[in-house]
């Protein structure tokens, strides 16, 4: 490890398990102090254990506690300088037809709004240094429309719509902001092909890699790129770190009824 990020305070969401956790991980191996962000206490604070970070547990989908978690790093170590907006529970699956307010809201609070919060909240402390490093999670589900998951579908893509603005209000300040549209073997994975291995064989057969990718080694160096001095001229982009998946998109009919 070469201390890419020495110096840095780093905030990832969702950093208890998946993505999150092996994005949390590579950070704190290049010398950031990072806030682990999370809902879930005991994963949360074994995750900080493990990389000698710092726990806050928070909801995404409350500004307060949003809000709370930016002003945790700043109190404890006097800035942020990267946020990594990476955490999602779990959505459901069902038709446009079939969804309701309340889908749609927990998701828009969840997938859109909690990020937004955050990135309110983290910038005036970004611009005051002249530098900071947004790095937001979003999904080729949004991007290829994928049957079932509407609410995530479209927050998601709402996402990247602010991840592109902000992009471009910020671009004199030194902030930048990108997206990575990830495909991995994380928590949220295992669950549903925990139970049929015949699928995750499925999936890796789909990838024109051969194989779903892995947080660690295949994503994790993806977010360290944009969260470091080497990301300085790059602004507003989603990178696709999915083997490949996104050229022909990847053939998703789950079963509606
Ligand atoms: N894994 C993939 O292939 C894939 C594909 C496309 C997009 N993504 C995106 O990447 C990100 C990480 O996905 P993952 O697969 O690692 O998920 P995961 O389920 O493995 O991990 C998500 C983490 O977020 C936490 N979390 C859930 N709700 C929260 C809340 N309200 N507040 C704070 N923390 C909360 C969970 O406890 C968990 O630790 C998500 O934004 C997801 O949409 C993942």
């Amino acid at each position: 490890m070469t201390g890419r990020l020495e110096g840095r305070v780093a905030v990832v969401t969702g950093a208890g398990d998946g993505i999150g956790r092996e994005v949390a991980r590579r950070f704190a191996e290049e010398g950031a102090r990072v806030l682990v962000a999370e809902i879930n206490e005991e994963s949360g604070q074994a995750t900080a254990e493990q990389i000698g970070g710092r726990f806050v547990r928070v909801d995404v989908n409350d500004r307060e506690q949003v809000e709370a978690m930016v002003a945790t790093a700043v109190d404890s170590w006097g800035s942020i300088d990267i946020l990594v907006n990476n955490a999602w529970g779990r959505g459901n699956v069902g038709r446009v037809e079939a969804k309701t307010d309340e889908m749609l809201d927990n998701g828009f609070a969840m997938g859109f709004y909690g990020p937004f919060w955050a990135m309110r909240a983290a910038f005036p402390h970004m611009k005051d240094r002249g530098w900071g490093r947004v790095v937001n999670m979003v999904s080729l589900n949004g991007v290829n429309a994928h049957m079932g998951t509407l609410e995530y579908n479209a927050a998601k893509e709402a996402l990247r719509t602010l991840t592109r603005t902000a992009a471009r209000e910020w671009a004199p300040t030194g902030v930048v902001v990108n997206a990575i549209a990830p495909g991995a073997k994380s928590a949220a994975f295992r669950r549903v092909m925990g139970e049929h291995p015949e699928l995750e064989r499925t999936a890796d057969r789909a990838n024109p890699m051969g194989r779903v990718g892995d947080a660690y080694a295949d994503i994790a160096p993806v977010a360290l790129f944009l969260a470091s001095e080497d990301c300085r001229y790059v602004t507003g982009n989603t990178l696709f770190a999915d083997g490949g998946g996104h050229i022909n998109g990847v053939s998703w009919q789950p079963d509606l009824d």
